[in-house]
């Protein structure tokens, strides 16, 4: 057993993990409760476990829980408190979601473009997430004005 601190959404997390080669993943979900963030593939393939570390894009299934210790997380519950973030509002304006269960690894890279200093097209790019549901017409029209 380790006892790790992790600091996700500003606020510091003390957890106990059986393995400290624990994918993030499961730590957000299982131990903090946050789960907004998804699972998918668990091959790094998908990007429904898209969280930013240290503003980084990084795929929480297969980012093991020591190596997030010090490092600054966010996952979507943390991109703003109130839907406030201009790419939430842009997802809104478009009514981009259709399941749901890619969304919010696809809002996750989109920040993190973002916050690379990338625009419009650029941040599409950016995104190699997969959506079953096929929004990326809708993705590509809600970054457009980003
Ligand atoms: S669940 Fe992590 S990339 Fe698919
Ligand atoms: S909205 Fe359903 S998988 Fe993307």
């Amino acid at each position: 057993m380790s006892q790790l601190t992790l600091n996700v959404n500003g606020q510091n997390h003390s957890v106990t993990v059986s393995d400290g080669s624990m994918p993030l993943l499961w730590v957000l979900r299982d131990l903090l409760g946050l789960t907004g963030t998804k699972y998918g593939c668990g091959i790094e393939v998908c990007g429904a476990c898209s969280v930013l570390i240290d503003n980084q894009v990084e795929h929480a299934c297969v980012f093991d829980v020591t190596s997030a210790v010090g490092k600054k997380i966010v996952t979507i519950e943390g991109l703003s408190p109130d839907r406030s973030h201009p790419a939430q509002q842009a997802w809104i304006e478009h009514q981009v979601p259709q399941c749901g269960y890619c969304q919010s690894g696809m809002l996750i890279c989109a920040a993190g473009a973002m916050k690379a200093g990338h625009h419009g097209a650029a941040i599409a790019s950016e995104i190699h997430n997969l959506c079953v549901c096929g929004t990326y017409p809708r993705i590509k029209q809600a970054v457009a004005k980003l």
